[in-house]
């Protein structure tokens, strides 16, 4: 018998002002991605952007439906933007915002398990990490420095 164990380590930046610019910009990015949301069912307005080993920046947005399931997270579109327009290049990091006017406090959110899934597959085949950057409504940031410190036994086809 043996004990596995996986440590987490999860950096909180008190605001924004100590990350270097191109993190800073990749969250404006997202902050701007909010705007583009459709999220008239829940109010709440998730962006997502993610810049490619190339510097490209990508945006998602949270798309809702009447038929409630048929939506999607703002990171899925994002990745599936990137995995159809980008195929092939490297995502280096992905900053997650949110807004919502019911919820002026919204905390820093993880990705669902469904997005992790998706994102932990993107890195594995890739075989590099991609860097994570989370804001609620203000500060802080919250920074993982891969998808496999929020789903760190991500189910795997590929045998990574
Ligand atoms: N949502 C995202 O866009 N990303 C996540 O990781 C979690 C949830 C969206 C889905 C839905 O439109 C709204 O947030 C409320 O759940």
């Amino acid at each position: 018998m043996k004990e596995i164990n996986r440590y987490i380590r999860l950096i909180e930046h008190d605001n924004d002002s100590q990350l270097a610019p191109e993190v800073r910009a990749l969250l404006a990015s997202a902050i701007d991605a909010t705007q583009l949301s459709y999220a008239p069912y829940s109010d709440f307005h998730v962006g997502a952007a993610i810049r490619l080993e190339d510097g490209t920046v990508l945006l998602g947005c949270n798309q809702e439906n009447a038929a409630f399931p048929s939506g999607l997270c703002a990171e899925r579109v994002a990745f599936f933007a990137a995995g159809v327009q980008h195929k092939g290049k490297r995502i280096d990091a992905l900053a997650i915002t949110i807004r919502s006017a019911s919820k002026a406090d919204a905390q820093p959110a993880a990705p669902c398990g469904g997005c992790l899934q998706v994102m932990s597959d993107v890195e594995k085949r890739q075989g590099s990490p991609i860097r994570i950057y989370l804001q609620g409504n203000s500060a802080p940031v919250i920074e993982a420095e891969s998808v496999s410190s929020f789903l760190p036994f991500g189910f795997s086809l590929v045998g990574k």
